[in-house]
């Protein structure tokens, strides 16, 4: 019997990727993907680099939406999935405690603060989030959520509910109950909070979305106000954990102590989806609170072997090659060499983020004939100017970045943490020129931004303004 030879398998067929997309997957996203030339055709990926089929190198600085924070392909986590395959292990027998599953939890335990004692394994974010909704409902009896403007979780239904962006819940129907909280108010938050009925407050210490960095006082504040109330603080670390911002939580920055965190991405090691929600174990127990009840919430998938060994290579890695502290270095670094620019171009209002979760926001201009050319395509999609950016960053500089949130012109940098001066150098010199050309409004640039106009018109879409997924 013949075996499936993968490997001649990609060699045939490589480069089919957006036909069979278009037939069998999502042809809407093909056609974005098309519309903005990001239609290429991957090789091989290392690191923090990308390798299209001609050859060409790429600068990945979106890590697949914050995954590869250790680098695309790391040998040393390759290595332990190959050990563990060759150990043939007994995986998800079920009807035992699997070994992998505890040693990853003991792991977890001691990189968290001594309160979050219990973990709760998945597949994914936005089941890990899933998990930290049925565990607070459990363990308070109450059944509302409130969760913040502009907030991102997950996009399967429960998550869904703490969605703070309209355009993902259009066309869903009725959520879960929840109240949203206008971002930064206090006051919003003790009225919500004070009709006692709320079981959790989701927040990202950092949104995702457009990368929003909360006033100084406001998630201390919130926190007491949780307290006051009988919420419980769910910290949603899925994009955020694992070093993202140069601690190994955000939480850590403002010495929160939230009672559930949900986390996943980085801790795959860009290899096998895992996720993990971690708490108290009283709160915990609330959910498991009997031996008829010990199997009301899990997956058949979380605890699996593979899953639980990219964990611990992960922060393995992370420890041994010192990532979280380098991606607060390096995260400083680009963050400062991209705010030196300022100066020379006034459409750059910042860049803002903590280690290496960076958003890079533009401003309109204030010379008359630029402005008219930034209403013009404003008046399509407020974003963008943030897309006229991203495009020939690939297109011409091959670096990959993403718009980020869905109005306002802000592109969110998420780079492997083994980023290099040269990368940074590079990156920011590519910034520089793009800017540069954006300074003339009969130039290429704005061409390109009324091409995506006269595209979106034609779809009857934003599909000009695509990829703010978080
Ligand atoms: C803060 C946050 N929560 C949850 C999720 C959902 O994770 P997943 O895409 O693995 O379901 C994401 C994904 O981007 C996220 O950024």
């Amino acid at each position: 019997m013949a075996e499936l030879n993968i490997k001649k398998l990609v060699a045939d067929r490589l480069g089919e990727n957006y036909i069979l997309h278009e037939q069998y997957i999502n042809p809407t996203l093909v056609k974005v993907f098309r519309t903005i030339k990001f239609d290429r055709i991957y090789a091989k990926a290392k690191g923090q680099y990308l390798w299209d089929k001609e050859g060409n190198r790429y600068l990945d600085m979106l890590s697949g939406f914050g995954v590869f924070s250790i680098g695309r392909n790391h040998p040393a986590v390759a290595q332990v999935i190959r050990d563990v395959l060759d150990l043939d292990l007994p995986n998800m027998v079920q009807m035992d405690c699997a070994f992998l599953a505890g040693l990853l939890a003991e792991k977890l335990v001691s990189i968290c603060p001594p309160h979050l004692n219990a973990v709760f394994f998945c597949n994914s974010g936005t089941e890990a989030v899933e998990a930290a909704l049925k565990f607070s409902r459990a363990a308070t009896g109450r059944s509302k959520f409130a969760y913040l403007d502009h907030g991102w979780h997950g996009l399967t239904l429960g998550s869904l509910a703490l969605m703070g962006n309209d355009e993902f819940r259009e066309g869903f129907g009725d959520m879960l109950p929840g109240e949203r909280i206008e971002y930064g108010n206090l006051d919003h938050l003790e009225r919500v909070l004070a009709k006692k009925d709320i079981a959790c407050l989701a927040v990202e210490c950092i949104q995702g979305k457009g990368v929003r960095i909360a006033p100084a006082e406001y998630l201390p504040a919130a926190q007491e106000l949780c307290r006051k109330y009988g919420t419980l603080l769910f910290c949603d670390e899925v994009q955020t954990g694992y070093g993202r911002t140069g601690k190994m939580f955000a939480f850590e920055h403002w010495n929160l102590e939230p009672d559930i965190i949900s986390t996943s991405k980085a801790l795959s090691g860009g290899y096998v989806p895992v996720g993990a929600m971690i708490t108290r174990r009283a709160i915990y127990q609330k959910l498991f609170n009997r031996m008829d009840r010990c199997w009301v919430h899990s997956s058949s998938f979380g605890r699996n072997n593979l899953g639980m060994a990219v964990g611990l290579a992960t922060l393995h890695i992370l420890e041994q090659e010192k990532l979280v502290e380098r991606s607060a270095v390096q995260g400083q670094k680009l963050m400062d060499a991209v705010n030196a620019l300022k100066a020379k171009h006034e459409v750059l209002l910042e860049a803002r983020g903590k280690g290496c979760m960076i958003g890079i926001e533009f401003r309109e201009p204030q010379s008359l004939s630029l402005k008219l050319a930034w209403k013009a395509v404003h008046a399509a999609h407020d974003g963008l100017f943030a897309q006229m950016v991203v495009m020939p960053l690939l297109d011409k500089h091959h670096i990959l970045t993403q718009v980020s949130g869905n109005h306002g012109d802000i592109i969110r940098i998420l780079p492997p943490f083994v980023i290099t001066e040269e990368d940074i150098a590079y990156f920011v010199n590519a910034l520089d020129q793009v800017l540069t050309e954006s300074q003339n409004p009969l130039g290429p640039m704005w061409g390109l931004g009324k091409n995506l106009v006269k595209a979106a018109l034609a779809n009857k879409s934003v599909a000009a303004h695509p990829g703010q997924r978080q």
